[in-house]
């Protein structure tokens, strides 16, 4: 349960956290966010997703006000006063509230900073992992600069709606070229029936995953041949692996896409194997 909320430098009861109706996050998706693991008490790869949140911010104009000594701060009270172990911390930076104007150039646009953090059952997680998911593709239908976290997610929504309607858990998007762009919420990968490790490059067509950089880390280290290049969804299909990768779920194995089975139906042994090994190259600051 979450019990405490950080808005704008008050930690606020839960019923009590709010922003105003003229929020720029609320009339225009001008906001961007983040999501950290949190594990066994510890931040996951904070020093990255911070350096994202900048990276987001100032694609759209907007001043990293707070250091990220401060976010981390921050994020460490909001942490504690939820007494979360396990789960994840969400971190929102809007352009503050204004009387609604297409224009943000004005003198009276600020800042709205969230940060919430929730517990998540490690256990449940798991036994998705060790079963895998299916997906389903979609065309892509997100703005051009999906590069950027913004909370422009409606695209997403609708996306994992869809898929839960088929009893999916997660959609890829399928650009006009037909090549996989990413998940609605995770970056996707395969496995070929050569061994070798395939995601999309980091071209513009997907958000550069935290997750996605740790897990080539531990790729490369562990001596796996992988290429950045996008790929079909009929090549997907015939894989040997699939998976996706976020902040969230971690390395998870996909089993079947638009109900067909990918290898033999179980998470393929790549997969698992940088599942098990993600924790020992992320950063983990407490
Ligand atoms: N998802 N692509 C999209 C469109 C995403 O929304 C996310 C993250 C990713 C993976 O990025 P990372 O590995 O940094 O989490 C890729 C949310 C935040 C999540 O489910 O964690």
């Amino acid at each position: 349960m979450t019990r405490t909320i950080y808005v704008d430098g008050k930690y606020l009861p839960y019923s009590q956290a709010g922003v105003h109706v003229e929020d720029r996050g609320f009339q225009f998706g001008d906001a961007v966010y983040e999501v950290c693991e949190i594990r066994s008490g510890a931040i996951i790869d904070e020093r990255r997703h911070l350096e994202r949140l900048e990276r987001s911010l100032n694609e759209l104009d907007m001043p990293m006000r707070m250091s990220h000594a401060s976010f981390g701060r921050v994020i460490r009270e909001t942490i504690r006063r939820n007494r979360v172990r396990n789960g994840f911390v969400y971190i929102q930076v809007s352009r503050g509230a204004a009387p609604r104007d297409f224009l943000f150039s004005g003198p009276n646009v600020g800042q709205t900073v969230v940060v919430l953090a929730r517990a998540l059952s490690r256990a449940t997680n798991e036994a998705i992992a060790l079963k895998g998911i299916s997906v389903i593709t979609t065309p892509e239908q997100r703005w051009a600069r999906v590069d950027i976290k913004t909370v422009m997610l409606l695209a997403s929504s609708i996306a994992k709606e869809k898929a839960k309607a088929v009893g999916a858990k997660e959609a890829w998007f399928v650009g006009d070229d037909g090549m996989v762009t990413e998940g609605a919420s995770s970056n996707a990968w395969i496995v070929t029936m050569d061994g070798e490790l395939i995601t999309r490059p980091a071209d513009g067509h997907i958000l550069k995953g935290i997750t996605r950089t740790v897990a080539m880390e531990v790729a490369e280290n562990r001596g796996l041949k992988l290429v950045e290049r996008a790929f079909t969804v009929d090549e997907a299909k015939k894989a040997r692996e699939a998976f996706v990768t976020s902040a969230s779920a971690g390395v998870l194995p996909v089993i079947q896409i638009d109900g067909t089975v990918i290898g033999n139906g179980a998470p393929g042994s790549t997969a698992t194997e940088l599942r098990q090994l993600f924790h020992t190259f992320a950063e983990a600051t407490l």
